[in-house]
């Protein structure tokens, strides 16, 4: 572009970012960098920048930015219809329904659109068990460094030591036990619980896998004690972690599990689903205004369509393997202390904290990278990204960290 063109174009942007802190209410610092289109794993802002995108919308675009089955799904389905009533049945609601079924150890669907939504209704179909089959249980045990979504409800539940004292009073009937600690939760659960709710990988902690053993354990004791495991797969679910839904790996099925982020892949979509021995809900329990809309329910199905077929399941975990093997060849040079992760969910740990400026230095060489905890960086691309841009992404990081860590 001209120069004369390109400060034109420099000052409108800065223009635009003015606006923006005049008018939105601020929420977190966000760079000055207005984006306006996204390919695959590449993002382009209002001055033609290109940025390699390692958040993928928080781990929710997972076919890429704009995939062409959910752009040509999503067009189709607008001429159609795009909101019928949360009251009528819609055809895409009951094939998604359907396919998420026929795919998984749950029976029944309950579509929302955000992952705290899911999460919440989660937590009632839970209490309203308790209260039908267990005396009245309400009590619901929780890992300490959990995250389930920004609710009052789910901010009770979540594991954040400093949300603590946030918006009180809170939710109350949440026991939280540290993650991975089985005995802990042998202590926890009670007369009382009427579920455990984890996340088979503790992704905003930092990526941290829950182990086998551990997950195979709490199964066990909620059946010894008649309580529902609630797994909260919004982060690890649609193919994340290397198979369709994370549990598959562990070997156990949970009673409850919620979906959300990759299920859209950018569309607003989540999903509560359950087994029948719990899908306890009566008329009025549970609904909302876009509940099941045509247009989420296409891009759901036009996205985990695709998953399955092309099993970008199995695409994700050898690409996570890849990455992996890579981060693992920075580890020596830049004394990071761990690198660790499940498919194309990964995370490093750096020797110092220092995690915020290399998400500053990444993004000045065009790379959008996350910083979880102040020495822990996240990976969490496309799950159908390219080697060449996995390459491209250790080079740059390779540099910056050099810069950082000198
Ligand atoms: C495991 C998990 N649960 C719930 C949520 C909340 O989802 P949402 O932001 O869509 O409400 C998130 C979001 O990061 C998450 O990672």
């Amino acid at each position: 572009m001209p120069a004369q063109a390109q400060a034109l174009v420099a000052s409108a942007s800065a223009d635009l970012i003015r606006q923006a802190e005049e008018a939105l209410m601020f929420i977190v610092q966000r760079p000055d960098r207005v984006m306006v289109r996204g390919k695959g794993s590449q993002l382009w802002d209002a001055e033609g920048r290109r940025y390699l995108d390692f958040l993928a919308g928080w781990a929710v675009n997972c076919l890429g930015h704009s995939p062409p089955v959910l752009v040509k799904a999503l067009a189709k389905q607008a001429r159609l219809l795009v909101n019928g009533s949360p009251a009528l049945y819609n055809e895409p609601m009951i094939r998604l329904a359907k396919l998420l079924t026929d795919h998984s150890c749950l029976d029944k669907v309950f579509f929302a659109n955000s992952g705290a939504e899911a999460n919440e209704g989660a937590l009632k179909l839970a209490r309203k068990w308790g209260a039908l089959k267990k005396n009245g249980a309400y009590e619901v045990v929780t890992a300490w460094n959990g995250f389930h979504g920004r609710t009052l409800a789910m901010m009770s539940a979540s594991g954040k030591a400093h949300w603590d004292e946030l918006f009180e009073p809170k939710v109350k009937g949440f026991v939280r036990v540290p993650f991975n600690d089985l005995p802990a939760m042998r202590a926890a659960i009670g007369p009382k619980t009427c579920a455990v709710l984890l996340e088979p990988v503790q992704g905003e902690a930092g990526v941290f896998p829950a182990d086998e053993a551990y997950l195979k354990g709490v199964r066990a004791l909620c059946d010894e004690r008649n309580a529902l495991l609630i797994l909260d797969e919004i982060q690890t679910g649609i193919g994340r972690t290397g198979t369709l839904f994370a549990y598959e790996q562990y070997g156990i099925e949970p009673d409850i599990m919620t979906l959300g982020k990759g299920i859209g892949g950018g569309f607003p979509l989540s999903a509560l689903l359950a087994k029948d021995h719990c899908s306890v809900f009566e008329a009025g329990d549970q609904g909302g205004t876009y509940c099941a809309q045509p247009l989420a329910m296409v891009a759901g199905l036009a996205v985990v369509g695709e998953v399955i077929r092309k099993d970008v399941s199995g695409l994700a975990r050898r690409r996570g393997d890849y990455l992996m093997k890579k981060l693992n060849g920075l580890r020596t040079k830049h004394g990071l202390t761990e690198v660790r992760g499940r498919g194309l969910l990964c995370a490093i740990e750096l020797p110092v904290e220092k995690a915020a400026d290399v998400v500053k230095e990444a993004l000045a060489e065009g790379l959008l990278l996350n910083a979880p905890r102040p020495a822990s960086l996240r990976f969490m691309p496309a799950l159908n990204i390219s080697t060449r841009d996995l390459d491209e992404m250790v080079t740059i990081l390779d540099r910056v960290l050099a810069k950082v860590l000198r």
